[in-house]
């Protein structure tokens, strides 16, 4: 196996220390208006200014964090690529499916410009992106406190890659120009009926589904496959810790995989509250979420 490559730390060591600082649960840089962890900052810059789309196939998958990445990865029958690891990601064979959190406007030209790829962008309800992001989190900082959580992506939008709703708005207004270019998907959408979504996904990615594939049942196989309880129950998924995310242990990242769970770690004042800042922020372009 190739050597994994270094981060491109010491090129944007400068750039990254002249950006505005929060020390938070992922110590964030805001760079270009967004909160992006320091940590994988250089990656997302060098992957801004370097990146090129191989066409007509490569699939970037973007997401906010704790909206669906891991299902929509398995979905698309991806692996993950972050980090910045240029030449591996040179060294991989077509079709290369490329998953970020990267928001729209950091995303590199060459891939939202007229010679750019396919982008398909999951996000969540913020009541249970936010419950996510805590008992995650907590996994590896157990006194993190869920008020201050509750305030970064309520309040002040210093979430890791917020603010959440410039995240999310900027993949929905991408997808209203460009729909052939930017599928816009939620996670409550595949909970509903995950088999009309692949397809879909599928048909946006130029591989739909053939005849015969429906007839042998290869979506119902594909959503299975990619089920909640099946991938949790992995041996790959149930040990070990995460190869993208410092120690994180890989069971983390398949906790309930419900929509709704939010009653109860939130008051409904608080839930209030954060329906109402995304009404507000939303108001007038047609997505609520
Ligand atoms: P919960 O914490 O609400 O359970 P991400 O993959 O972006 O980090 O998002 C994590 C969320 O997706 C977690 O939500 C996790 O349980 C859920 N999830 C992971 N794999 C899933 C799957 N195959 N089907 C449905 N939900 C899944």
């Amino acid at each position: 196996t190739a050597a994994r490559d270094p981060l491109p730390r010491d090129e944007f060591a400068g750039l990254v220390a002249s950006l505005p600082r929060k020390e938070q649960f992922l110590d964030g840089r805001l760079y270009q208006g967004f909160w992006l962890p320091e940590h994988y900052l250089p990656g997302v810059v060098a992957f801004q200014r370097r990146f090129t789309p191989r066409r007509p196939d490569d699939v970037v998958l973007v997401s906010f964090p704790k909206c669906g990445t891991t299902w929509l990865k398995a979905l698309a029958f991806a692996d993950v690529f972050t980090d910045g690891h240029e030449a591996m990601l040179d060294r991989l064979p077509s079709p290369r499916l490329i998953n970020t959190h990267v928001p729209y406007p950091l995303l590199p030209e060459a891939v939202t410009g007229d010679g750019g790829c396919k982008v398909v962008y999951i996000c969540r309800d913020p009541k249970d992106m936010v419950v996510s992001l805590h008992q995650f989190l907590r996994r590896l900082q157990p006194d993190l406190s869920f008020a201050d959580m509750f305030d970064s992506v309520a309040v002040d939008g210093t979430a890791p890659y917020g603010p959440m709703w410039d995240h999310v708005l900027g993949y929905w207004r991408a997808s209203l120009a460009r729909p052939d270019r930017v599928l816009f998907l939620t996670y409550e959408d595949l909970l509903q009926d995950a088999g009309e979504h692949v397809r879909a996904m599928a048909r946006f990615m130029g591989r739909p589904f053939s005849p015969a594939e429906e007839a042998a049942g290869a979506v119902e196989a594909a959503v299975e496959l990619c089920s909640f309880e099946k991938m949790k129950g992995l041996e790959v998924n149930r040990r070990g810790t995460s190869g993208s995310y410092k120690s994180m242990p890989r069971d983390a990242f398949f906790r309930k995989g419900v929509a709704g769970d939010w009653v109860n770690h939130m008051s409904p004042e608080m839930a209030a509250r954060l329906d109402e800042v995304f009404r507000d922020k939303l108001r007038g372009t047609g997505l609520t979420i």
